[in-house]
């Protein structure tokens, strides 16, 4: 029979009742280290005072209203967001896969609106992923995704992941976009290096092109800087946003230049929740914290010592991870043996973290974690990385 929760998930069995900063209580009492934060979602870790105190004072004022009226706490964030960002104007949406809808859309939209109807074509890459709706899932285009779900929504161009000349090779007159992550979450945590986003700029600009960067995984402080591209020194044209930028209450966001968001005018796209007043009093106290220099120094300083400790871990366990690889903190250990084998030593040794592509685990902790916290993190992942060696000796 099938269970009444519709089972599309491989679940680890594990009850998380409570949770405390960068900790997660189980059912059973036991405390685990939190190093996936919900996938990259509770940024500022559980039950952080700010954010608490946001979502309760809103909720005792208003929780809903729909956006057929003005919303003070969307209108706070959007000027926030704008502040703080290359953006002009800011759409918020509840996901990551509803800020991939509306990028596509707005990309459309604006070369529709400038009488250039047939450039629709978007470029992705391979090892990419931008949601689970049929528009994420046809701009990602892995078989895993997509096969069984035809037809998909065409226009959408996959090229292999860091090929340049394939981007210059692709582009042709219904070329509308590139759309990339800077950092590649799903992927196995495979960063786009600085020159090859600079490339990517200017290759839009000399075709005319837009560009959308997905930071719905690696914005919002997670690589030390409020969004990822900062990096490179590049704006884009359209970004979207979700995961961190909520704290753990859904939230997304498109934020997108003028130009680029020319298209979108009244009647032209919505959400019901997209954009409420418990989410975006949530979303303004995240951003009051992250956005600010102090804030992403400490992620930097932290980045820096955990990364340093994770090297010593490879060098310690040269049998169970080939390399670490990422931007602050989003990083992740290439495994030898099977990365499920590795995270589920992990949780015998109540420490979580996230199986990605490429054989890869992903360590996208809470971004307040402490110098304890990262203390603790090595004493459990080289426990986990032990248990996975006798396993693999009495193989
Ligand atoms: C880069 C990226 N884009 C889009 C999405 C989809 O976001 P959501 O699951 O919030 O719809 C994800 C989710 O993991 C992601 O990592």
């Amino acid at each position: 029979m099938i269970p009444s929760v519709l089972p599309t998930y491989n679940r680890a069995p594990l009850t998380f009742v409570k949770g405390e900063g960068a900790w997660l209580t189980e059912a059973d009492g036991r405390r685990f280290l939190d190093l996936g934060a919900g996938i990259a979602v509770n940024a500022l870790g559980h039950a952080h005072p700010a954010l608490v105190a946001a979502l309760t004072e809103q909720a005792h004022a208003l929780w809903h209203v729909s956006n057929l009226y003005n919303i003070p706490q969307q209108q706070a964030l959007a000027d926030k967001l704008v502040e703080h960002t290359f953006a002009d104007t800011v759409f918020f949406t509840n996901s990551g896969t509803e800020s991939c809808e509306l990028a596509v859309k707005m990309a459309r939209k604006y070369f529709y609106d400038k009488g250039q109807a047939e450039k629709v074509e978007i470029i992705t890459f391979d090892g990419s992923f931008h949601g689970r709706s049929s528009a994420g899932i046809a701009a990602a285009g892995s078989e895993k995704m997509t096969k069984g779900f035809g037809p998909l929504l065409p226009g959408f161009v996959h090229l292999t992941f860091g090929d340049l000349d394939g981007v210059t090779n692709a582009i042709n007159e219904n070329t509308a976009a590139i759309m990339i992550e800077p950092v590649q979450g799903e992927g196995g945590i495979r960063p786009v290096p600085d020159a090859e986003l600079k490339a990517l700029r200017q290759i839009c600009d000399d075709n005319g092109l837009l560009l959308i960067l997905d930071e719905v995984q690696c914005g919002v402080g997670r690589t030390g800087k409020l969004f990822a591209h900062e990096w490179a020194g590049i704006t884009p044209d359209i970004m979207m946003v979700a995961k961190g930028i909520g704290g753990g209450f859904p939230l997304g966001a498109v934020l997108a230049t003028e130009e680029a968001a020319s298209g979108m005018t009244a009647g032209t796209h919505g959400s019901t929740y997209g954009g409420n007043p418990l989410g975006c009093a949530v979303g303004c106290a995240v951003i009051d914290q992250v956005a600010t220099p102090a804030f992403l120094e400490g992620v930097n300083r932290k980045a820096g010592l955990l990364r340093q400790k994770l090297e010593g871990l490879i060098a310690d366990h040269p049998e169970v991870f080939e390399e670490v690889r990422g931007s602050g903190l989003m990083l992740g250990l290439k495994c030898k043996p099977t990365n499920i084998d590795v995270v589920n030593a992990g949780y015998d040794n109540e420490v979580i973290t996230v199986p990605a592509a490429d054989n890869v685990i992903r360590l996208l902790p809470p971004l307040t974690l402490t110098e304890d916290d990262i203390a603790q993190a090595m004493i459990r992942l080289d426990k986990a990385a032990a248990q996975v060696e006798n396993a693999m000796a009495s193989a």
